[in-house]
């Protein structure tokens, strides 16, 4: 077993002027990290084939410039609402809230999507990197101010990366408000196990633990129906090539272009299962083996695989992205929930801490 270790370095200069670090985080278990405090940016991560040959496995830049021009948000920490909200409206404690809805699917009527115009993801953070025995990580800390990008209420917020001897990248999220806010925070990394230049993911093989699914409307919001997965191309139970069904004429496929939507986990509360640390998903690459398992303390999953732009930026290595190269499995509530009371509430009461642990279990077979 190797040492963890870890590297500090300078990553460059952001869009808003702040000026961000790059840590090289190597685990004792031999998968390697790389991530900027800039928005938690996952930049690299090496992971090991059935061979043991190791590769970047995620979408990312050498520098802030990449996500700077045109970014589904690759890798990054997202808050302080994760996914959709309707309009950008919501409704808390007698007060009508109107938020930035610059999110608009054709046909839909836009919608706050991610935090905003410049969500948390968009923030040079505080950060302190670690090593605990085995373990080596970052802990990152940021202060949302009272009324940012319209939500309510001045939030505390700690986002802990572990990179285990086990291979397992966990991440825990904390945040304490001081008034009522909505809180829905989600890491929004892009996995392609044949690497960011490697073409489509749909030849990956995905599993997800979920007989549910969230059916949304043309603007992406759920309709609030939840749909049973089977017998549809939304039914990953046993896992199945996500190119599979991912073409078929499904009023659902047709909206979000390819999967973007959220599953209801079976274990997960939202379901009426037993909640805890549970199995949401995974991805299995059958070219050279590499798999991730995705575990979470959220009730819900979206994947989303990279289907609304061409993506036609250089990546790391200089070549072009394309269409569908990468697949996000974002742990989380479910989309527009403050709008969606009959679902787990997505409140935090001023005073009381958000906790939320997500985590990317690596392996090769
Ligand atoms: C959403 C997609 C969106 C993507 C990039 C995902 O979480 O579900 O609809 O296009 O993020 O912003």
């Amino acid at each position: 077993m190797a040492v963890a270790s870890f590297e500090v370095m300078e990553f460059g200069v952001t869009k808003y002027g702040e000026k961000a670090k790059k840590f090289i985080l190597k685990g004792a278990g031999g998968v390697v990290l790389e991530v900027s405090d800039y928005g938690g940016k996952v930049v690299r991560l090496f992971t090991p084939d059935r061979d043991g040959a190791m590769k970047d496995v995620v979408v990312g830049f050498d520098d802030p410039s990449g996500w700077d021009n045109g970014d589904p948000y690759w890798g990054c920490i997202i808050g302080r609402y994760g996914n959709r909200i309707a309009a950008g409206k919501f409704t808390l404690n007698g007060v009508d809230y109107q938020l930035p809805a610059l999110n608009n699917a054709p046909g839909g009527i836009g919608c706050n999507l991610h935090g905003g115009a410049r969500g948390w993801d968009a923030y040079v953070w505080d950060s302190e990197p670690f090593i605990d025995a085995d373990d080596v990580g970052v802990v990152f800390k940021r202060v949302s101010a009272d009324g940012e990008e319209g939500f309510p209420g001045k939030v505390e917020v700690c986002v802990k990366y572990t990179l285990t001897k086990d291979n397992v990248w966990r991440v825990d999220y904390e945040a304490v408000p001081d008034k009522d806010t909505p809180i829905n925070m989600t890491q929004h990394v892009y996995f392609n196990f044949k690497g960011e230049s490697g073409g489509t993911i749909e030849d990956h093989i995905m599993t997800i633990a979920a007989s549910k699914v969230t059916p949304t409307d043309a603007g992406q919001i759920p309709t609030g129906e939840i749909a049973d997965v089977a017998g549809t191309a939304f039914d990953f139970r046993d896992g199945m090539r996500i190119g599979e069904r991912i073409n078929e004429p499904d009023p659902q496929l047709e909206i979000g272009k390819g999967y973007d939507h959220n599953w209801v986990l079976d274990e997960g509360v939202m379901a009426g299962g037993k909640g805890g640390l549970i199995k949401a998903g995974g991805l299995y690459c059958p070219l050279n083996g590499r798999s991730v398992e995705v575990w979470t303390t959220e009730p819900c999953l979206q994947v989303y695989t990279a289907n609304w732009a061409s993506y036609d930026q250089k990546a790391k290595g200089g070549e072009h992205l394309s269409f569908r190269c990468g697949v996000a499995l974002e742990t989380q509530h479910a989309p527009d929930s403050p709008n969606k009371p009959q679902w787990p509430t997505t409140i935090v009461k001023a005073g009381e801490k958000y906790s939320s642990t997500t985590e990317f279990r690596f392996g090769a077979k």
